[in-house]
């Protein structure tokens, strides 16, 4: 297809959806939002006070989501685009998987993050397989990286897409964290092969 009506097909799918519109209407910055809260709903992940760190945070709507629910805890939100402000957020922008942007992060901790999340994803090219791979690749990054830097009883939460790495993802879970699952929202758009994993506890 090209690319001039891949984008005119998006558009379209964008006004039709009604995520996009309830979005605009509740005054979040993206549709994903409500991936999130779903995700919060089920396995109840945000309390007040909390220390949260949102890598692929840009537009925002996860990090105003949580910026609400942890009250007067604190967030970090990391993306390589420049995002508007977000009461109680420190934004860093940079590539995640920069050392030095790593360094940045665990200089602003003073304590176990209770929550990472990740919705980092890259430029699909439309070779579902190889987006999978390259996205899972960015999921495996930010759970090793949380490893060291979570709390005992905190919740690592990414994107994934299904495909061939998804296995390798899910052992990797396992191998850090005691309990994980799977769960693709009813917000996640239906022909997207997007899924998320959450994890918990650290062994
Ligand atoms: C699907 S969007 C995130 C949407 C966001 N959760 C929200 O609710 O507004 C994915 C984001 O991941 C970011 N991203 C991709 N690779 C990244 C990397 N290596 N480091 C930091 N951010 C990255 C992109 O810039 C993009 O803004």
């Amino acid at each position: 297809m090209k690319k001039n009506k891949i984008s005119k097909n998006w558009v379209n799918k964008q006004h039709r959806d009604i995520y996009v519109r309830k979005s605009k209407i509740d005054g979040y910055r993206a549709r994903s939002v409500y991936k999130l809260i779903e995700i919060d709903k089920k396995f109840k992940v945000f309390k007040s006070g909390m220390l949260v760190l949102d890598i692929g945070a840009a537009p925002g709507s996860w990090s105003q989501y949580a910026s609400k629910a942890i009250k007067q805890g604190r967030l970090i939100s990391v993306d390589l685009k420049k995002m508007e402000e977000i009461k109680n957020t420190i934004q860093i922008k940079g590539d995640f998987t920069d050392p030095n942007i790593k360094k940045t992060i665990k200089d602003y901790l003073s304590k176990g993050l209770d929550v990472v999340m990740s919705d980092m994803a890259v430029n699909t090219t439309g070779i579902k397989n190889l987006d999978a791979i390259q996205t899972g690749e960015l999921c495996k990054e930010a759970m090793i990286f949380s490893k060291n830097i979570i709390s005992t009883n905190g919740f690592f939460i990414s994107k994934i897409f299904m495909g061939s790495i998804f296995n390798e993802i899910v052992a990797l879970g396992k191998s850090i964290f005691k309990e994980v699952k799977v769960f693709k929202p009813q917000s996640s758009r239906k022909d997207s092969k997007e899924s998320f994993i959450i994890c918990k506890k650290l062994r």
